[in-house]
C-alpha cells in the first residue's frame, strides 16, 4: 500500500512512522509512506495555508489551494487513489472499516486543521470523511497516525502471527478475553487455574465464555450487531 500524507506538521509523523509494527511493515516494504508539506504546494510568498472565513467569524480555515495542488500532483503518479479528510464530523472509524481500507492499494490522508478546511476539499476531493471519536482534537494529524495504526497491522504478513488478529477484540464483536503471563502466583493474585491445567478445550471453552461476559457487561452495544 502507498499512503500519502497532507500536512502542515510533517515533523509529527517522524517518531510514529519510524518506530514498532509500522516500522518493520515498511522495511518489508508491505507500505510506503509519503508525507507533503502543505506550504510547500502554495504559491504566495508567506507560503499561506490558512485564511479568514468568508462571511466573517472566529478562527482560520485551510485554504483550498494548496490542497488540490498537492492531490493533484499525487495522482500524476497514481491512478485511482482514495482520498480521506480527517475531520471530527466524519464517520467514526472502527474495525470493519480498517479492515476495508488495509485491503485497498493508495490512500491520501489530507489532515484538517483550525476552524475547518475549505467546504470545496470535502465536496469536491474528498470521497470519505473519517473521525476518530466524539471529540476535538487540535488536528487531523494524530487521527490520521490512529488510522494508519489500524490499518497497517492488518495487512497480511505485518503481524508476526496470524492468530492474534482472529481472537483480538472486535472480531466477531466480541471484546478479548483476559491474558496472563508468568509467574502463576504474584502477591496472592493467581492465574485462573483452567489456565495452567493444559486442557485445550476447557481453554478454549472458558476463553469464549469469559469473552462473552466481558462483552456483555462493558460494551452490551457489540452484542447486539
Ligand atoms: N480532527 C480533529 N478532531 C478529529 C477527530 N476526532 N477525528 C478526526 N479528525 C479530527
Amino acid at each position: 500500500m502507498r499512503i500519502d500524507i497532507l500536512t502542515i506538521f510533517p515533523k509529527m509523523f517522524d517518531p510514529v512512522l519510524n518506530e514498532s509494527i509500522i516500522k518493520r511493515a515498511r522495511i518489508k516494504d508491505k507500505v510506503k509512506f509519503y508525507i507533503h508539506d502543505l506550504r510547500d504546494y502554495t504559491s504566495d510568498k508567506h507560503r499561506k495555508v490558512d485564511d479568514r472565513p468568508f462571511g466573517g467569524g472566529s478562527g482560520m480555515v485551510m485554504r483550498v489551494e494548496p490542497i488540490f495542488n498537492c492531490i493533484e500532483t499525487i495522482k500524476r503518479k497514481e491512478k485511482k487513489p482514495k482520498i480521506i479528510l480527517l475531520t471530527p464530523q466524519g464517520k467514526r472509524l472502527n474495525q470493519d472499516k480498517a479492515k476495508k481500507l488495509s485491503k485497498l492499494s493508495h490512500l491520501i490522508l489530507v489532515c484538517g486543521h483550525y476552524e475547518g478546511v475549505d467546504e470545496r476539499v470535502r465536496s469536491n476531493l474528498a470521497d470519505e470523511e473519517i473521525s476518530i471519536g466524539d471529540y476535538v482534537l487540535t488536528g487531523g494529524e494524530l487521527p490520521a497516525m490512529v488510522l494508519i495504526d489500524v490499518i497497517v497491522r492488518l495487512m497480511p504478513g505485518v503481524l508476526g502471527n496470524k492468530n492474534s488478529l482472529n481472537f483480538e477484540s472486535f472480531e466477531g464483536n466480541l471484546l478479548e478475553y483476559p491474558h496472563y503471563t508468568r509467574p502463576s502466583s504474584f502477591r496472592k493474585m493467581n492465574v485462573p487455574e483452567i489456565l495452567v491445567s493444559g486442557d485445550h478445550h476447557k481453554i478454549e471453552a472458558w476463553r469464549r465464555v469469559e469473552a462473552l461476559k466481558r462483552t456483555k457487561k462493558r460494551r452490551p452495544d457489540l452484542l447486539k450487531r
